[in-house]
């Protein structure tokens, strides 16, 4: 055994060697705008950036008035020369934020804004201080929505090659797959934190990331060499390869052959390709050693591990192959293609029939492409749980069972059911396959209930027949019983008298439009005992709208005053403060409407507060205080649909179904769904640069009559999906 932890060290560096040797580099000549010497930079910025700067920002940012301490006169256009880089990126950002100049001046044309962005972006690269894409669009609504949607202003492509690491749920298949059930495999990976989809990391692979996955890597391949030897015969324990089995005879070393096979049965297994000719060498070559050094058992072990360990194995590559074409793109591989598309739909790595695609060149045309992305659209049999997370990454409505509630509050509040409520919901929306936002934002039919309510009602109903069967025998000992209570009664949250028969079933149609007044979205968006206004506003907002809200500053208290006299509509009045409007002008009256529900999703037309006057009075004879009393407040459901820069859309509505039902109807709206929809199929946020693939995608689902089918297959097989411009640098 020491022995054997000695070597550990000299083994893992090997493997590792071999990593840091398998790194692909992005790489590939010149693309839209280059600069090779300070001068050429120069030239530029005299040209398209300091005339827009003159015009639209010295009159601010200069020696004298320097604004957010800022002067753009003073500001070196050499990158290199000067500190003056991430100022310039401040700018980049503030720019393509659309919030200089600053709201209400006059607006340079975006063309003109555009040539800054492009100019700053290349004299940082020549400078070599890129700036990176993440820190320009933290957040993905910052990209002006007329940047994107304008079809006479479509500027060029600009997505730069990309890795990331495959998503947690992929590499549980992955290594599922693998180890057969076997133990020891942990996750190394935690979704994102901070961005609407959980799967848009990039790379980031830190050293607990690696020393799990060498775990993982070590354990994966202990499962495939398992083995014994009997009579001196090495037999498979399990699922061991033949080709593996070989390696494992400590009485008969392998020949070079063997070796091989064994490689290239480990490629294949792993990365669903065999080996090249150097990496065959290459990975044999190791095998021998570690062989020799180790033993067969543990040796191979390792070796097999290795191949665990290629970045190709723990990352995704995006990165394209080929000559830049006339735009300066370069197409993802074939192979690269073939893996985001089933990236794109399962956590699985790609069938046989998408690799024969990708060395049939079948994925060398975007018709060919989106030919195979329908056939897995379509085929029932493909499970496709990335469509539903979508949606449900998108709604958050799952967060329901996160909410703490009371049970005395709400003995029916039942989460975990309201969401597959609406998980099914969806799935039936995605069925029909047609308008599918539409629905989603309008419809009023919904499961209630749809996997327990019509056992659960067969059994009240027998609970019931006992009941009363005992009862007339005894009805003396029955009187003062009520029947027994079977289950929840959760179709009550969606207002209902009982278990519907028919699932869907139509809920009342002047309450009820669709996944934001599910009960489960309601819930999402409430705490322990009462609504969340500032979230369902803030969500509205976002997400159906396209707006940006800043994070609340860490000086604001952000509590809403308790008084429990007054309803929380007037209790948000604290927000209307000026120095607050800014912000909550964005989220409150986009989230009244929704006043209409209480925290358990019920609909009401009357909130309850404290009656001080009643509750004062509510005494017993000898004065003691009986507890609180409640009135009904009738609810204030009038809000107002105000900056978007969308006359059609803004105006006053009152009452959650008339509002879904103008935002249902809004193209701007449909625009914000596709613009949620690229950053999930894409995994990234989008930037002006992706406008044709945005244009495209909207149209698709447009002619498609709102197929969701249409929509996914149009972004997997557009511009922005297949092709990359080294030139712009490797996107985090
Ligand atoms: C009407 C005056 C005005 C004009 C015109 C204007 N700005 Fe500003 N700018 C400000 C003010 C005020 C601030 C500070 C407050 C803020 O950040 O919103 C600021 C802040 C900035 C900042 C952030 C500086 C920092 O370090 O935080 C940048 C970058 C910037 N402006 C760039 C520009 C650019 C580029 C233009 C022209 C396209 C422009 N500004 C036009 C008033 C202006
Ligand atoms: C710069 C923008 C901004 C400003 C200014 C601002 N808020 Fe907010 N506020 C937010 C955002 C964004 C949220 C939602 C945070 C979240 O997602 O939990 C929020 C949430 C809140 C909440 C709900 C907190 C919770 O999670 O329960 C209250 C209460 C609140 N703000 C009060 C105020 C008050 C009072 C002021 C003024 C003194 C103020 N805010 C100023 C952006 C702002």
């Amino acid at each position: 055994m020491p022995r054997l932890l000695l070597l550990v060290p000299a083994l893992l560096a090997g493997l590792l060697g071999v990593r840091a040797a398998d790194r692909a580099a992005p790489s590939g000549p010149a693309a839209d705008l280059k600069f090779a010497t300070p001068a050429e930079s120069k030239a530029e910025f005299d040209r398209a950036v300091a005339p827009v700067l003159a015009k639209h920002c010295n009159a601010c940012h200069n020696g004298k008035k320097d604004e957010g301490d800022l002067d753009l006169t003073a500001l070196d256009p050499d990158m290199k020369a000067t500190t003056s880089g991430a100022r310039w990126a401040m700018v980049v950002e503030k720019v393509v934020a659309g919030e200089m100049p600053p709201k209400g001046k006059p607006r340079p044309p975006a063309e003109e804004l555009a040539a800054v962005v492009r100019w700053a972006r290349a004299e940082a690269k020549r400078s070599n201080r890129p700036f990176t894409r993440r820190a320009a669009y933290a957040n993905g609504n910052s990209v002006p929505h007329a940047a994107l949607f304008d079809p006479k202003n479509v500027p060029a492509f600009d997505g730069g090659p990309r890795v990331r690491r495959l998503s947690p749920e992929i590499y549980a298949a992955f290594t599922g797959e693998l180890a057969k059930g076997k133990p020891g495999i942990a996750q190394p990976f935690s979704p994102e934190g901070k961005t609407t989809f959980k799967d848009m990391g990039g790379p980031k692979i830190d050293e607990p990331v690696t020393a799990q996955l060498i775990q993982n890597a070590l354990a994966i391949a202990e499962a495939q060499t398992n083995h014994k030897v009997e009579n001196g015969e090495v037999k498979a324990v399990g699922y061991t390869a033949k080709e593996f089995l070989a390696l494992l005879d400590p009485a008969r070393p392998p020949t070079d052959a063997q070796v091989e096979a064994a490689v290239a049965h480990q490629f294949n297994l792993i990365l669903r390709r065999p080996p090249t000719d150097d990496e065959r060498k290459r990975f044999a070559a190791f095998t021998r050693k570690n062989l020799g050094d180790a033993g067969p058992a543990v040796g191979l072990r390792y070796s097999l591990a290795a191949v665990l360990m290629l970045p190709e194995a723990v990352f995704r590559m995006e990165v394209g192959s080929g000559k830049p074409d006339a735009k300066g793109r370069v197409r993802l591989s074939p192979r690269e293609i073939a893996f985001a598309l089933s990236y794109g739909l399962t956590d699985r790595r790609p069938d046989v029939e998408l690799l024969k695609a990708a060395a049939t060149g079948e994925l060398d045309t975007d018709a060919g492409v989106a030919k195979q992305a329908r056939r897995l659209l379509d085929d029932s049999k493909t499970e496709k749980p990335r469509i539903l997370r979508f949606f449900r990454e998108y709604f958050g409505y799952a967060a329901a069972t996160e909410v703490f509630k009371n049970d005395k509050d709400n003995p029916e509040h039942d989460a975990r059911t309201l969401v597959e409520d609406t998980d099914r919901l969806i799935l039936y929306v995605l069925e029909q396959d047609k308008d599918v936002l539409r629905e989603l934002l309008t419809t009023n039919k919904s499961f209630v209930a749809y996997k327990t309510g019509a056992t659960l009602k067969k059994q009240r109903a027998e609970a019931l027949a006992k009941f009363e069967k005992e009862k007339a025998a005894n009805p003396e000992k029955f009187k003062t019983k009520q029947p027994p209570k079977v289950g929840r009664s959760v179709y009550e949250a969606y207002g209902l008298k009982d278990f519907p028969d028919q699932q869907p079933a139509d809920l009342p149609a002047d309450q009820r439009a669709g996944i934001l007044t599910q009960p489960s979205w309601l819930v999402a968006n409430s705490t322990s005992d009462d609504n969340h206004a500032i979230h369902r506003g803030k969500w509205v907002r976002e997400r159906l709208l396209g707006g940006v809200v800043p994070d609340v500053p860490i000086t604001v208290d952000a509590q809403l005053p308790i008084a429990p006299e007054k309803t929380l509509r007037e209790r948000m009045a604290v927000t209307e403060q000026e120095y607050c409007w800014k912000c909550h002008r964005l989220m409150n009256d986009v989230a009244y409407p929704f006043e209409q529900f209480d925290h358990f999703g019920r609909f009401r037309t009357a909130e309850a507060v404290l009656d001080p006057e009643a509750t004062a009075k509510n005494k017993d004879a000898k004065g003691k205080p009986l507890g609180p009393v409640m009135k009904g407040v009738p609810v204030n459901a009038a809000g107002l649909v105000a900056h978007v820069g969308d006359p059609a859309l803004e105006g006053p509505v009152t009452g959650a179904v008339p509002f879904l039902k103008k935002l249902a109807a809004s193209e701007r709206v449909e625009q914000v769904f596709v613009r949620h929809a690229f950053r999930y199929w894409t995994g990234r946020n989008e930037s002006p640069g992706d406008a044709a693939s945005l244009q495209a995608a909207q149209k698709a689902y447009r002619a498609s009559g709102g197929s969701m089918k249409a929509l996914v297959a149009a972004l997997m097989s557009s511009e922005s999906f297949l092709y990359r411009v080294p030139e712009a640098g490797a996107e985090k």
